[in-house]
């Protein structure tokens, strides 16, 4: 049985499964926090050490005014009410991604941090405006500034995943097949699940089945 530390989400589909059910994309995304609260639940479950959630990409921008303030009030909201309980759960809560917001909801994320930071059931990693190309050019241009010999463990300090495992289980719902610009560095050895329901609808059992059939791959890292 495969031992399964860090689980990382695209989390595809609110917009679909909005316009489908409820005629608004927006719906879709307030139906996508319920299936983050569940999920998050089942991680602490499962004893999952790290989860890592794509919730706004660098490439989200190009969405409209309309729905993009709404994924942050969203968000916003989701820290004010929920942040007092996460603590109370033992869960650390990280931010990957660009943090070039408005001062207010910057403040937010960091204090969201620090109150969190000794926590050590679990540790989400919130993708923020993240874009993996993003991360790595930024990576490279550290390393140019500094007299040293890179190496694949030393490149990774220069991450915003730095002190994280590379996730073992990557998982996106919304029956597309692709990486979106997310980890691209980390998921070199992943193990990759495409789920063909629309987040929203992804349910406590669709998470377990696949948790069962990731712990079942003979996970060779190039050895046979
Ligand atoms: C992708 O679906 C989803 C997003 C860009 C936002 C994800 C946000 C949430 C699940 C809610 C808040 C999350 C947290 C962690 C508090 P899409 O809109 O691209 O769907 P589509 O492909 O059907 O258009």
């Amino acid at each position: 049985m495969n031992p399964l530390r860090h689980v990382a989400i695209i989390m595809d589909g609110n917009g679909r499964w909005g316009l489908k059910f409820k005629n608004s994309r927006n719906a879709g995304h307030k139906a996508g926090l319920k299936t983050v609260e569940k999920i998050i639940k089942v991680s602490i479950k499962k004893k999952i050490r790290f989860l890592t959630l794509y919730a706004f990409s660098t490439e989200n921008w190009k969405r409209p005014k309309k729905e993009i303030k709404y994924l942050f009030n969203l968000l916003e909201n989701f820290l004010l009410n929920r942040l007092e309980d996460l603590n109370k759960q033992d869960i650390k809560l990280k931010i990957i991604g660009k943090k070039n917001f408005s001062k207010k909801f910057n403040k937010l994320l960091n204090f969201s941090e620090r109150k969190t930071s000794n926590n050590t059931t679990l540790q989400i990693n919130l993708a923020l405006n993240y874009g993996s190309k993003f991360e790595l050019i930024n990576a490279f241009k550290q390393i140019s500034k500094k007299k040293i010999v890179v190496n694949e463990k030393n490149f990774s300090e220069f991450l915003q995943t730095r002190n994280i495992p590379d996730p073992d289980l990557l998982i996106r719902t919304g029956n597309t097949n692709r990486l979106s610009n997310f980890l691209l560095w980390q998921l070199a050895y992943s193990e990759i699940f495409f789920e063909k329901k629309l987040w929203p609808s992804f349910t406590e059992r669709d998470y377990n089945k696949i948790i069962e059939k990731y712990k079942k791959i003979k996970r060779n890292f190039g050895k046979i």
